[in-house]
């Protein structure tokens, strides 16, 4: 088995001092591993992801990377977010810069890297999503697809070890939602580290090499794509699959 790099321990997590978002929950993320969590809306997986790079305090339990302690209040947790990348929902582009501009901001200032250096790398990252010719524009210039899109090239122009995806695709029109998920399974076959929060199915089936099924904070079942989507072990995760059928097939009449 390769490297460990994500090891969840036991963690709890409480917005209120009450309820548990997530429940004593464990898992590991190893070099390499394509992970993808599905689960009911509210069941906490965008709160896992935030817990993975410290953005969101937990009360139990411990997340180390790479056998260092992941927390929210310590020092070492800008290092940290910049090994561990986050890609949201909504972009979130600086308006006023241009799409070259945005993709080298974090890496010159962040990360003090030579400007000229950082700036060939980002071109060729662009290029690489098919954006190169857009890197004069401004954000307001391009389609959604587009945007998402640079947001992922801002990501990895830090350099980051593990990739964090949050419904990536969700505010995108269907049209759009194609080109970023193709960018996304280009990173999986260079064998980048990702652990992806989706809606979309077929994309999760493609894409992992593990799904993790989460209901109520707690992981409900975990297993190869292929076994989870033909042959769920829990009911509650039968459920969960013939309620998207049941979508898939309303949307399409
Ligand atoms: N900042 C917050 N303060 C209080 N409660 C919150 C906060 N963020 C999320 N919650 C609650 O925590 C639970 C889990 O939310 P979370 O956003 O992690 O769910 P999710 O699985 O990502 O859902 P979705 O699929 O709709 O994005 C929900 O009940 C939500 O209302
Ligand atoms: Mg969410």
């Amino acid at each position: 088995m390769s490297q460990e790099f994500i090891k969840v321990n036991h963690i709890t997590k409480t917005y209120d001092g009450e309820k548990n978002i997530l429940d004593d929950l464990s898992l590991t993320v190893h070099k390499g591993e394509v992970l993808v969590v599905i689960g009911p809306s509210g069941c906490g997986k965008s709160t896992f992801l935030r817990t993975l790079n410290g953005l969101e305090p937990i009360q139990s339990g411990e997340i180390r990377y790479r056998g260092e302690l992941v927390d929210s209040k310590s020092k070492n947790i800008t290092s940290l977010r910049q090994k561990i990348g986050m890609v949201f929902q909504s972009y979130e582009l600086f308006p006023h810069k241009t799409i070259l501009q945005n993709v080298m901001l974090s890496p010159t200032l962040v990360q003090k890297r030579d400007k000229k250096e950082v700036e060939k790398e980002a071109i060729e990252l662009l290029r690489r999503v098919g954006l190169e010719d857009k890197k004069d524009s401004y954000p307001r210039q391009l389609s959604g697809g587009q945007k998402q899109r640079v947001a992922i090239v801002r990501a990895l122009a830090m350099h980051p070890e593990v990739l964090l995806f949050d419904e990536v695709t969700a505010a995108l029109d269907p049209e759009m939602v194609r080109e970023v998920l193709d960018v996304i399974l280009d990173l999986a076959e260079q064998g980048s580290t990702m652990v992806i929060v989706t809606h979309e199915m077929d994309f999760a089936k493609a894409v992992a090499n593990r799904i993790i099924f989460m209901d109520g904070g707690h992981i409900v079942e975990s297993g190869k794509p292929l076994e989870f989507f033909e042959a769920p072990k829990t009911e509650r995760a039968k459920r969960f699959l013939n309620t998207f059928t049941y979508e898939t097939v309303r949307k399409i009449s």
